[in-house]
């Protein structure tokens, strides 16, 4: 093992977006589990960070935020320093502020308890009719025994839909946010970060499209995200500048997430078809099949702590101020937790939560959306076909960050 000031040294820059571009390298991450289960990276910008990959490791540091922090004052919640890079910087310059996922408690608090009444649990009921009818009418769209793209047929619609419906924003702003979430995860990925200028309209739209709905909205009482985001839980008005933070959150939270979950089942699905045919068997294996994918998928590969505090993980000493990535599709196929972690098993029986939707402080807050997203992508799914197919290469988007398919071709027929 190469050691880097005593430091075990991972063989390859794991920030580095190539090494993510043909799926997570789960081969390469088996080994460091064993071999070094807290290392070191080098950076090819940056100081470089540790990561953690095995789950005790990650939920203890996610449980901790006063050692282990978000915020941005300290670097936030991305490889890279928010007070410097990313969106458009969160400096005091920048006119997008600081959103709650790169805060710590209890400020972050403040704001991600007004935002829970928008996606409470006594709201699915009347949701699950809208999402329903919503993918039944994509499904009537599909010709589904020619091969097809399904991410734009079914996986992104889906949950723009739905968040379309939690901000009431006008369905005319659809495409649009298909293309502004894109554009903000992809710093790695040519085809969605087509340029600073391209970069520079993409913010001036969302904060057009944003203040104009605030404005509507204002001084009301509606359970919208527009709305709830407006005021912090105490009623105050939230500022300008957090509130459009708040509002790329959500959007990329509910999009980029739940749209690659959808492909990434369907493509676990038509890649393990004794599983696709458990299902096709017995449809009540649908919500273990949800929890299953989401494990399998692991949309979000990392968030960022920054340590605010020396302290020893697993035998390795480290410094306050250092990066810390928690890498989930790592503890989601941890040995020491899971049977048969690299087995995709739908009938799998969760006596352990899996972390793709993190734990602590900061879990995410659409999970149960999502879940629903997908049960019912599932169910109508199920009750229209008896084959899937993969038809062609399943091109990736080129990041560290979010585990995403850009096109999927598949066919379904409707007998087996
Ligand atoms: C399969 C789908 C999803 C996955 C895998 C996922 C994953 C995650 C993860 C890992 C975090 C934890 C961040 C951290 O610990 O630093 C998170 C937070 C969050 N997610 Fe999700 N998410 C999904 C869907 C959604 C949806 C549908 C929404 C909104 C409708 C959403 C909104 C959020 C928000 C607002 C946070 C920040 C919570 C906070 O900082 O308190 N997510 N998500």
């Amino acid at each position: 093992m190469t050691l880097e000031n005593g430091k075990p040294l991972a063989p390859v820059l794991l920030g580095d977006a190539a090494h993510y571009e043909t799926g997570f390298p789960h081969e390469l991450f088996t080994d460091l589990r064993q071999r070094m289960p807290v290392c070191w990276s080098r950076e090819a910008d940056g100081p470089g960070f540790w990561s953690l990959l095995k789950y005790d490791d990650l939920a203890a540091a996610a449980k901790n935020p006063a050692v282990f922090s978000s915020a941005t004052e300290n670097g936030g919640h991305r490889l890279f320093d928010e007070q410097t890079a990313g969106v458009a910087g969160s400096g005091a310059e920048s006119p997008i502020g600081i959103p709650f996922i790169s805060r710590d408690p209890p400020k972050q608090a403040q704001q991600r308890l007004s935002v829970l009444a928008a996606v409470a649990p006594s709201r699915l009921g009347d949701m699950e009719t809208r999402i329903r009818a919503r993918v039944v009418t994509l499904f009537e769209q599909v010709q589904g025994d020619t091969v097809f793209d399904v991410v734009p047929a079914l996986s992104a619609p889906i949950p723009i839909k739905t968040l379309a419906e939690l901000l009431e924003a006008p369905p005319e702003y659809e495409p649009k946010l298909f293309e502004w979430t894109n554009a903000l995860i992809g710093e790695d990925d040519p085809e969605f970060r087509r340029s600073p200028e391209y970069m520079a309209q993409i913010i001036g739209e969302l904060m057009q499209f944003g203040s104009h709905l605030r404005a509507s909205r204002l001084g009301g009482s509606g359970t919208d995200i527009i709305t709830l985001i407006s005021r912090d839980k105490d009623g105050a008005e939230v500022p300008l500048r957090d509130f459009y933070a708040n509002l790329i959150l959500v959007l990329v939270g509910g999009n980029e997430t739940t749209r690659n979950s959808i492909s990434g089942g369907l493509l676990a699905l038509a890649q393990h078809p004794e599983q696709w045919q458990r299902l096709v068997d017995d449809p009540a294996l649908i919500p273990g099949a949800v929890s299953e994918i989401v494990r399998w998928v692991s949309p979000v590969m990392h968030m960022r702590r920054t340590a605010m505090q020396d302290i020893e993980v697993r035998g390795q000493h480290i410094a306050k101020g250092d990066k810390v990535l928690l890498w989930y599709p790592s503890a989601n196929r941890d040995e020491d937790i899971w049977e048969q972690p690299f087995t995709f098993d739908i009938g799998r029986g969760f006596k352990q939560r899996h972390l793709a939707f993190g734990i602590g402080q900061h879990t995410c807050l659409g999970s149960r959306v999502a879940e629903l997203q997908l049960r019912v992508f599932l169910e109508e799914l199920l009750r229209r076909y008896r084959h899937i197919e993969l038809c062609g290469p399943v091109p990736r988007i080129r990041s560290n960050f979010i585990h995403g398919i850009k096109s999927l071709p598949m066919k379904f027929k409707a007998s087996a």
